[in-house]
């Protein structure tokens, strides 16, 4: 495991088992491991002109600090970032400086081991020593990147895991696990109270499994007793097979990440009970396994949702936005909230729409959708609008019930706008609500710097909005 330690002294006074990295204005591609006449290492490497550095490229330079020091096998480093060194970086400020720099270590320190059947050979890096004016200045702020990029990482371990170990009621362990010592409450309801409740879209979609569904309902009560809370909403589809509509080869395997936004939205709560965020938070996570029996939902099926309305299953790889239409209407009868953001891996043309550097949001409440771009561009949980207008949703109106789970013609169209549309037949008409499809950032790729699988987002850009609302 990767651990920050901190010294108030600069660089140059280091102790002699840490590699010192020594950044220089040199090009990205060049750097050099040298030994100095006292035996000590240092690492230098190019990172642009100091000017150029924006944010964007400063949560990547960090993160390539941490892949070179992996890659040269160092154990220790240390390092040195002034808040003056990178000149556009500034109008950020020091509290933003200093979480950057911790959580982005951290992230890219992650590593998930569990499957491996023997430890790595070479030791792993371990300790990274963050010396000078940053640590005088700005230690609460540093610490409180660590606590965020832990949340992440817990976020990633929970969705790394495969859908055999984390079905839903394990990810109903691992929601109270995590809320340990946070004064967050975690309620589970069962494959009996989900019945009793009426969910029936959850139940449809978990009638297949023989690990049966739950629902996962997380309360954190930070702000002033009465004050409405925010309700973050995540996809806990534990494993997606496609249903009896199954999935090709190739677009099934990495379906254990289907629960990345209940991952996601349990981390953000608990991160927001650690960090004592003024704001009273729920968390709804539907948790099911989609998967292929002689008790799968059938196509052409009809099922009562929970708000009542009757949904016509044309497809059964479209559950996301079952169990999330579920969770919408549990959240608006039990909760009364100021709003509602859901966060899942939805769909497959949210990837064709942006590829995979953001995620999409949609939303008819302008003011909450610029906020959350925003935050994405402050975090680096980058998120992208696409429109949800009421011209989409002619093509879920069923002969046969009142909506229909896909477009009736089957037109494959607009996608991702066609999964938020059903939600909206569904989200309460008199509060904002947002939905974030985290299908394009559901699995790392090189540029990230991070370790393969879960990227852990969006938990870094919820922790911000919830503290930005307090
Ligand atoms: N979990 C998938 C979406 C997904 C696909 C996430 C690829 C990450 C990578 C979702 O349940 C799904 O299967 N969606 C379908 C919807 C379609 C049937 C309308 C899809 O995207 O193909
Ligand atoms: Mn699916
Ligand atoms: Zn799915």
């Amino acid at each position: 495991m990767l651990t920050i330690s901190y010294s108030k002294k600069s660089l140059t006074a280091a102790p002699k088992k840490y590699c010192r990295i020594i950044l220089t204005e040199a090009s990205t591609e060049w750097h050099r491991l040298v030994e100095c006449t006292d035996g000590s290492l240092e690492y230098r490497m190019g990172v642009g002109k100091w000017n150029d550095v924006t944010p964007r490229t400063f949560r990547t330079l960090l993160r390539s600090i941490i892949q070179a020091a992996k890659s040269h096998q160092l154990t220790a480093i240390a390092l040195e970032i002034t808040s003056t060194q990178f000149p556009r970086l500034e109008e950020h400020g020091v509290a933003w400086l200093a979480t950057t720099i911790t959580e982005n270590i951290l992230l890219a320190g992650y590593e998930f081991k569990t499957y491996k059947s023997k430890p790595a050979k070479q030791p792993a890096l371990s300790d990274v020593l963050l010396c000078g004016e940053l640590v005088t200045t700005a230690t609460p702020d540093l610490k409180r990147g660590v606590v965020i990029a832990r949340y992440v990482n817990q976020a990633r371990d929970i969705a790394n895991t495969t859908g055999e170990h984390m079905t839903p009621n394990a990810l109903a362990t691992a929601a109270k696990t995590l809320a340990m010592g946070t004064n967050v409450r975690t309620k589970i309801l069962d494959e009996k109270a989900i019945k009793k409740e009426k969910l029936g879209l959850l139940e449809a979609v978990g009638k297949g499994a023989m690990n049966p569904p739950r629902l996962i309902v997380m309360e954190y009560e930070g702000g002033k007793k009465g004050t409405a809370p925010v309700v973050l909403i995540g996809k806990g589809v534990t494993f997606d097979t496609g249903g009896l509509n199954v999935k090709p080869a190739g677009s099934m395997h990495d379906m254990h990440l289907d629960m990345s936004g209940g991952a996601a939205v349990i981390a953000a709560i608990c991160a927001a009970g650690a960090l004592k965020i003024k704001q009273n938070i729920v968390a709804i996570i539907p948790a099911a396994e989609n998967a292929i029996s002689d008790r799968s939902m059938r196509a052409g099926d009809i099922v009562t949702s929970h708000t009542g309305k009757t949904v016509e299953i044309l497809h059964t790889d479209a559950e996301g936005r079952l169990i999330l239409a579920d969770a919408y209407s549990y959240a608006t009868k039990h909760f009364k909230p100021a709003m509602i953001i859901d966060v899942a891996t939805l769909t497959g043309a949210s990837l064709v729409a942006l590829g995979q550097h953001a995620s999409a949001i949609l939303t008819k409440d302008d003011e909450l959708g610029a906020i959350l771009t925003a935050l994405g561009e402050e975090t680096g949980d980058y998120v992208w609008p696409l429109p949800l207008w009421d011209e989409y949703k002619q093509y879920l109106k069923s002969h046969r019930a009142d909506v229909s789970n896909i477009s009736t013609s089957f037109a494959k169209w607009g996608g991702c706008i066609e999964g938020a549309t059903f939600l909206s037949f569904f989200a309460p008409t008199n509060i904002p609500w947002a939905h974030i499809d985290i299908a394009p950032r559901m699995d790392s790729i090189p540029s990230d710097k991070l370790a393969k699988g879960a990227t852990g987002e969006p938990v870094r850009l919820l922790i911000a909005f919830l503290s930005q609302h307090q």
